[in-house]
């Protein structure tokens, strides 16, 4: 059964969160979003990655991207595990944690999400979560979604430039290459006409001779 497809409205859940309850629209308002899933607390790569995420959230803020972590913990295990977190990272202790964690104990959320890997399981045998990333637009629609095994940590500056990439591409009718850095030229997508492309993109088309002499290899500064 397929689960979330790109476009798709993303579900209005409620949630417990170290923050307090949420319903996600609400908590979205009229931000982008991003949920991550991970697999467990008091976990080495979940802490890694939780650390990395926490020291970026302010680039996801800058981004107007709301930040919100899932794993199947209590709440509880949430507060004792982002004190060992900030230590992670060397922050006071006394810190907030910049994002609210959802505790999904009952696995209900990840469930219903598509989240939990057979294949990884807690020590009573019950399968845990898989590393998911859910990027939601301000239309609340799902832009795009990653899905990592518990024993592969996420790059969460890949996780920044998506971002980038979904919000440039969400305004102007261009695409991102591979490996494209904020900056860099984008790519005109072949179902813009020549003439079009020239009126569209004052800055200039460049267009790759290839052997096929196919014109679609074609550049432009980015908007
Ligand atoms: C970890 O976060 O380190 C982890 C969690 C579950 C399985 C493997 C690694």
């Amino acid at each position: 059964m397929p689960g979330l497809l790109l476009g798709d409205v993303f579900p209005n859940f409620e949630a417990e969160t170290t923050k307090g309850k949420i319903k996600f629209h609400d908590f979205l308002g009229d931000s982008w979003g991003i949920l991550f899933s991970h697999p467990s607390d008091y976990t080495p790569v979940c802490t890694t990655e939780l650390g990395r995420a926490a020291k970026l959230s302010d680039e996801f803020s800058r981004r107007n991207v709301k930040m919100i972590a899932l794993s199947i913990d209590s709440l509880e295990d949430h507060h004792g595990w982002t004190k060992d977190i900030l230590a992670y990272n060397n922050e006071e202790s006394g810190c907030a944690f910049p994002f609210p964690i959802i505790a999904d104990n009952q696995r209900e959320l990840a469930v219903a999400l598509g989240m939990l890997d057979p294949n990884e399981k807690d020590k009573d045998g019950m399968p845990l979560t898989a590393r998911c990333v859910f990027v939601i637009g301000q239309d609340k629609k799902l832009k795009l979604s990653l899905l990592y095994p518990a024993t592969t940590g996420r790059n969460f500056d890949e996780i920044l430039r998506v971002v980038d990439s979904l919000q440039l591409t969400a305004k102007n009718r261009v695409a991102t290459p591979a490996d494209w850095q904020p900056g860099e030229r984008v790519m005109v997508p072949p179902n813009i006409p020549e003439e079009e492309a020239a009126a569209m993109f004052p800055a200039g088309v460049y267009t790759k001779e290839l052997p096929s002499e196919r014109k679609y290899l074609r550049y432009t500064p980015q908007p």
